[in-house]
């Protein structure tokens, strides 16, 4: 949470940080601010509550020239979300500026001290303590004043550090949250992630646990806290500009939904041999460690725990392996039985959330093999676990997931048949179908994209709604959660999911006349007790919305509404079902007015525990 830039190079500083803060705006948009620099003139520094937008306009007349910057979009945690907290944070004489991402655990204390010798705070936040310590320790080395700083700090953070006497000179430090160098000529870059420098360089590299960053115009250096040199091994980011800009959509969302046919494809591709088998070489697991696996357990947290719960249905199905899915942030805190055998499966698109990274923590302590399935190269989930499998879904920029769920999901099949295929659980030609089956998804999620007017219908008419809920049966249990989830976040709506079986043992008393129900029910070896299920909501008055397969009539005389999706294996179809979903909940939202990229509260990368 929190997104943050820093700029040193050639170019008009304000440009370059404001793109960034444009594009890291999904980590947080309490409050954005920039400090700007120039050689020979003074820091300056401007900050707003709300959105970037406010910040934009509030500046949009003044002349902020300089070609050294930072930035910084805000998820408030110390201090509400006004002016007088958006960062940059000032030193007493107002020529450091720090831009924070993180929880300074022991800040209170540090406050005291400063207190104690003559400094002001002007802030809430736990932040400001930085400037005012870089204040007291610098002595003409900006990066060696930070060092020591940050061996004094406890807690999570990413700090990056613009002092007026030093034109040429940003620093940034991290632990345990992200950060990224963005590599350019005669200019060079540090954000939260890679979409803050893509539309000026695709060569980065991570950071790691503990290190500091010199960024000057002509160069990068990175040290450790004692000041010694690290390497790192610097990468190409494949994703394009284009692919972070909302090309022609009103919003993100809307964009990302219409792009999961290409993402899915993009998941796939490559990963088959010439004799139609699968090849994960990104595991990075013999076949005598795949034989070895005794238990899975998936960990994950909201959208990417529901792509885990399906992953657990595909490989119990496929494997006959025990599959346990554990929310990430309960995962340590219980003790989990995990040894040298257990396969643990990280589950998160940004591959940077604290609960799943903490979970992956715990998992390696106790030797298990961790494997993440993530969207993010270079994270840090990808790169404290033993082995990573990109999902290649592009840059998600709407904080509601849907293409990186999507991918996911798709993710979680190829880890499902690959473990069947190596243990011998399914042969060979019946991995082959399945991936047959597979390689057709992208195009009938299309075909579902193409069908979804009467969705916006329906949305309109249940625009007022107060509460919805989603039933599902089998793998489509998760797809209802998500459903729900989708429509809490997007629309502010009290929705929740059921397994379908479980509504008469309590939630049947929340139905009342005109109550919406979702029943996900593709053509389904469950499909009779779905119908029954179906029935007892309808007798206590539920309004009925079905989402059923093509040329399925066993359930349309208990569906006021059906939508259709096209057919395919029942194990696959969270792949379609999922997308009424996503687009039912983004055109109820917006049929109330809502934000539907930047939905109120929340943040799309969560790195506090
Ligand atoms: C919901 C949503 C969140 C994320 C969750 C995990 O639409 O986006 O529930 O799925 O915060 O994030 P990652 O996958 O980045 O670990």
């Amino acid at each position: 949470m929190c997104g943050i830039v820093g700029y040193v190079g050639e170019q008009q500083a304000l440009d370059v940080v404001l793109g960034g803060l444009r594009r890291l705006e999904y980590r947080g948009y309490d409050s954005a601010g920039v400090a700007i620099l120039d050689a020979g003139s003074a820091l300056r520094v401007e900050r707003k509550a709300g959105k970037l937008s406010n910040l934009e306009k509030e500046i949009a007349d003044l002349s902020l020239r300089g070609t050294l910057g930072i930035g910084h979009t805000r998820w408030a945690t110390h201090g509400p979300p006004t002016d007088r907290n958006a960062h940059p944070h000032v030193d007493c004489a107002g020529k450091v500026a720090v831009v924070h991402n993180g929880t300074i655990e022991n800040f209170e204390v540090l406050v005291r001290g400063l207190e104690q010798r003559g400094h002001h705070r002007t802030s809430d936040t736990d932040t400001e303590v930085v400037a005012h310590l870089v204040e007291e320790r610098y002595d003409g080395d900006l990066a060696a004043t930070v060092r020591s700083i940050c061996k004094d700090l406890e807690g999570s953070f990413v700090l990056v550090v613009a002092h007026q006497d030093e034109p040429d000179l940003v620093v940034a430090a991290r632990r345990n949250l992200p950060l990224v160098i963005g590599l350019g000529e005669g200019e060079n870059f540090v954000g939260s992630d890679v979409t803050a420098f893509i539309a000026h360089t695709r060569e980065a590299r991570a950071v790691d646990q503990d290190q500091v960053v010199e960024l000057r115009r002509g160069g990068v250096v990175v040290t450790d806290l004692d000041g010694q040199a690290v390497e790192g091994e610097t990468y190409h980011v494949d994703w394009d500009t284009a692919a972070a800009e909302k090309g022609g959509h009103e919003f993100f969302m809307l964009k990302e939904i219409e792009e999961q046919p290409a993402a899915v494809r993009e998941t796939l591709g490559g990963r088959m041999q010439e004799d139609g088998l699968l090849h994960l070489d990104e595991l990075s697991m013999s076949d005598e460690d795949v034989r070895d696996i005794e238990q899975v357990i998936i960990v994950a947290c909201g959208s990417s725990y529901h792509s885990g719960l399906v992953g657990k249905y595909a490989i119990e199905r496929w494997c006959r392996l025990p599959v346990q899915v554990e929310m990430a942030s309960e995962f340590r805190y219980r003790d989990p039985v995990v040894g040298r055998n257990t396969l643990v499966i990280a589950v998160s698109q940004s591959g940077e959330t604290a609960d799943t990274l903490e979970a992956v923590r715990h998992a390696r302590s106790q030797r298990a093999k961790v494997l993440a399935v993530t969207n993010t190269v270079g994270s840090t989930i990808s790169r404290e676990s033993d082995a990573a499998l990109y999902t290649r879904g592009g840059p998600e920029v709407a904080v509601a997931s849907t293409k990186a769920v999507m991918t996911q999901i798709t993710a979680m099949y190829l880890v499902g048949l690959y473990l069947a295929q190596v243990r011998g659980t399914r042969d060979a030609d019946e991995v082959r179908a399945h991936l047959a089956d597979l390689h057709e998804i992208p195009d009938l999620v299309q075909e579902v994209l193409d069908r979804m007017g009467p969705v916006r219908k329906l949305a309109r008419e249940l625009r007022d709604e107060e509460r919805v809920l989603f039933l599902g049966r089998h793998v489509g249990y998760p797809m209802a959660l998500e459903g729900a989830l989708k429509l809490k976040e997007l629309a502010y709506i009290g929705a929740e999911g059921f397994p379908a079986g479980e509504i008469k043992h309590g939630p049947i008393a929340l139905v009342e006349e005109g109550t919406p129900v979702v029943v996900l029910a593709p053509r389904h070896a469950l499909q009779a007790k779905l119908v029954n299920n179906v029935q007892e909501v309808r007798a206590r008055g539920a309004r009925t919305i079905v989402i059923a397969t093509d040329g399925d009539e066993s359930i349309t005389p208990y569906a006021d509404t059906i939508i259709r999706i096209p057919d395919t294996k029942s194990l696959l179809t969270p792949l379609l079902t999922i997308v009424p979903m996503q687009v039912l909940s983004a055109e109820i939202a917006l049929a109330r007015g809502l934000d539907i990229d930047q939905p109120r509260n929340l943040a799309k990368s969560v790195t506090v525990e």
